[in-house]
Formats: structure tokens, sequence, C-alpha cells
């Protein structure tokens, strides 16, 4: 199966959001990747509820929501209702993560962990029959435009290692600093999925630097 392609609408033109929405609907980009900031968990604040109720109007693909905010449970419901198909929480943002998990699948929703560069990938192995993704942050969450963190490669083959001992069946994510030169490596690595922001609304052919990626 080819690796899955989900462009980050934090680097997209808000002022023309409709246009980068269809964009991505004409484009080979499998999902829409959401991020959202609360200022607290991250020293940034993205864009929260309105926004994506305006994006899902348009978009045609699955909604793959990251949420970098601190106790997600209060807005699981939520993120349900405006339309997100995959939610994923952070792990250093849930104390209950167990719970958490439990409480998006009975949402109806696809349940994803992330976790940042300093969080081992070992710290999910009791819960790895419960998730249908883990995300692999590639560099501090807050902000696009960062640069890669190399470390990242090891903790894919590990996760995946994992993966394959447990019989786990969840998608290996990454998102940060992702581009044509690391994405063939990354998915050599065990990568699934890759989010990438930058890399495609700041090129001059979004479209195509979509397809490239695809085809890495
Ligand atoms: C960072 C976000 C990423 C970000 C990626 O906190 O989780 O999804 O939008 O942007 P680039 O691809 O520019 O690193
Ligand atoms: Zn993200």
């Amino acid at each position: 199966m080819s690796v899955i392609i989900a462009p980050s609408i934090l680097a997209a033109d808000f002022g023309n959001l409709q246009r980068d929405c269809k964009l991505v609907n004409n484009s080979k980009a499998d999902w829409f990747h959401l991020d959202i900031m609360d200022g607290v968990f991250v020293p940034n604040i993205s864009y929260g509820i309105p926004v994506i109720s305006a994006i899902k109007k348009t978009a045609t693909k699955t909604l793959d929501v990251h949420l970098m905010i601190v106790d997600p449970d209060r807005y699981i419901e939520t993120f349900k209702n405006v339309g997100a198909d995959i939610l994923t929480v952070h792990y250093e943002a849930c104390t209950h993560l167990h719970r958490t998990i439990q409480s998006i699948k009975a949402n109806g929703m696809k349940a994803g962990v992330a976790l940042n560069p300093h969080t081992s990938v070992s710290l999910l192995s009791d819960l790895l029959l419960d998730l249908d993704l883990v995300l692999i942050m590639s560099v501090n969450p807050g902000f696009g435009g960062q640069s890669f963190i190399e470390n990242t490669y090891q903790k894919i083959k590990d996760l995946k290692k994992m993966r394959e001992e447990s019989g786990a069946d969840f998608i290996i994510e990454i998102d940060g600093g992702v581009n044509s030169t690391n994405a063939p490596k990354l998915i050599e690595s065990g990568a699934d999925a890759l989010v990438a922001g930058s890399f495609v609304f700041k090129s001059e052919n979004p479209t195509k630097t979509i397809e490239d990626l695809k085809n890495c």
C-alpha cells in the first residue's frame, strides 16, 4: 500500500481556506491534517471549532485531527460533532490515556496517540492493541516549518517492531519537517502516513508536491 499523505492545513493560506481545501480535495492527498493548539500544552494557538466547521463543509477526505491541548477529554464529543474522523491526543497531555482512547472510540472516531520527541515509544506497550494510530512528532509540537529531528527513524523502527510482536494494527504517522528528502527514509523505516505542512503549501505547486510525496 502506498504511503498516506496528510497535508497540514496549518500551513495553508487562511485567507483562501476554501481554495486550499479544494486543492487538497483535487490532489493525490489522502487526509486533511488539522492541528489544534491551545496556547497551554504548546506555546502557540492555532484555530478552533468554527474553522474546522468551515473546512468540513468543503473537505471531501478524512479529517485527521491532532489535538495539542491539555485535558482533551473535555472536547471529544465536540470534535466528533464537527466532523473529525481520526482524533489524536498527546501522551503527555493525558493522565488517564486508556480512558481517553476508549472514549474517542465510543464516540465513533479512530483513536490516535501522539508522542513528543522526548517520549519513548516503549511507553505505549500496554496500549498498543487499543490504538488505531500512533503519531510520532519529528519536531517539537507548536509550530510549522521546523527542522526534522533525525532520531525519528529509530523510533519508527522500534514502534514497528512492537507492532509486529504484539499483533497490533495501528497506522504509524510522522509529523513535522517532512519533505521529499526525508520521506523515502521515513517510509523505509516503517512510516504509513506522512504529515506535511510547509513543504506542501509553501511550494510553487502544492498539487505536484503532494503527488511527489505520494510517489516517494
Ligand atoms: C506541529 C504540527 C504539524 C505541523 C507540520 O506542531 O503538529 O502538523 O503543521 O508542519 P511542517 O510540515 O511545516 O513541519
Ligand atoms: Zn500535527
